[in-house]
């Protein structure tokens, strides 16, 4: 149904091995500006050959596969190739990693609703999923941004729609979609208003991708954790966050969804690893894989250690696995502090 020639199995089958296979998604697709940002916090030049020598980086990270199936990369990044020519693309396929592209241009004011966000990029979209699935990807990203502060009907409902259409193009174009609605973590609410924003927004989104048609068995969800404000007096333990993360879940995703793949958000590494442990720990049979899909929880330690310098790709490459292999842990509910350094 309104898929071109793509079938449900095969969407099905890339949705769990993204999945499936007890590892998670690495999440690389930070638009220019945003990666430019993090440089310029650790006076790394903002060029495209720093962006190309730390995606270089990353992508040959010794065993990056070994938890990572799927990776997300941003326009510039899956045109690029490493050093000595070989693409990223095919650095990626060598590891056995699916490649995924980002497809939103980004989260830009909402007319009328101060504050408030609706992501765009639907235009032309056809055409530029046909040309990323001819590099390669396999699976995309969009991202849109509710505040938890704000989160009024038009906002929600703004996003959710154009997650679906979004989503429906994916499919239709033989691409997996991570479909991510982010309850961003800035502010000062409580956890419970988190989880009821995040609730609401998940059954907007739901309905929506129900009326566009989209295979739930060939889609991911990739939400926020249900967390009180970073500037919230009260940070609750890892175990409440866990509880009602997967409580709002299960009230509001339904069970065909491939899996459940989390962003970080801001959070610390650790605390992230920690969170999705307890998850996983947790006696509740789901019917959805959790699994990872982090930028920030697995890419900072390793960029605070390169900082450009080509001396220290080794130790950087050896923190960006240490994270990896944390979050896969914590996908078995083995992860422990005792598995962070001091
Ligand atoms: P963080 O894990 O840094 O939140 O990034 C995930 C992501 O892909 C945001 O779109």
């Amino acid at each position: 149904m309104g898929r071109g020639g793509v079938t449900a199995p095969a969407l099905a089958d890339i949705a769990q091995r993204l999945v499936g296979q007890g590892k998670g998604l690495l999440a690389m697709d930070e638009s220019n500006g945003t990666c430019n940002k993090r440089f310029a916090a650790l006076d790394i030049p903002q060029t495209e050959s720093a962006r190309r020598d730390w995606r270089e980086l990353i992508l040959t990270a010794p065993g990056l596969g070994e938890g990572i199936s799927g990776a997300i990369l941003y326009d510039e990044t899956i045109r690029q190739t490493t050093a000595d020519g070989t693409p990223f693309v095919r650095v990626l396929q060598t590891a056995g990693i699916i490649p995924g592209i980002k497809v939103d241009l980004g989260a830009k004011d909402l007319a009328g609703r101060p504050g408030e966000t609706v992501t765009e990029g639907l235009d032309g979209l056809r055409d530029r999923l046909r040309a990323y699935h001819d590099l390669g990807a396999r699976f995309a990203k969009w991202r849109a941004v509710i505040s938890p502060g704000l989160a009024s009907l038009g906002c929600i409902e703004a996003n959710a729609h154009a997650l679906a259409r979004y989503a429906a193009l994916c499919q239709e174009a033989g691409l997996v979609p991570v479909v991510e609605p982010e309850v961003v973590m800035t502010g000062a609410h409580r956890l419970a208003r988190c989880r009821a924003v995040t609730e609401e927004t998940l059954h907007a989104v739901f309905r929506q991708l129900w009326t566009q048609g989209v295979l739930l068995e060939g889609m991911i969800l990739k939400p926020n954790m249900v967390l009180p404000g970073l500037d919230c007096p009260i940070q609750d333990a890892v175990e409440v966050v866990a509880f009602a993360t997967v409580q709002c879940l299960a009230r509001s995703v339904p069970a065909a969804v491939a899996g459940i793949a989390f962003l970080s958000g801001g959070q610390s590494p650790a605390l992230a690893s920690a969170r999705l442990n307890a998850m996983n720990a947790l006696p509740a049979r789901l019917p959805w894989p959790l699994v990872f899909s982090f930028a920030r929880a697995i890419q900072q330690p390793a960029l605070d250690i390169w900082q450009g310098k080509a001396s220290r790709v080794g130790a950087a490459q050896e923190a960006l696995i240490h994270r990896v292999h944390c979050n896969r842990a914590a996908l078995r509910g083995d992860y422990g502090l005792s598995m962070e350094r001091t």
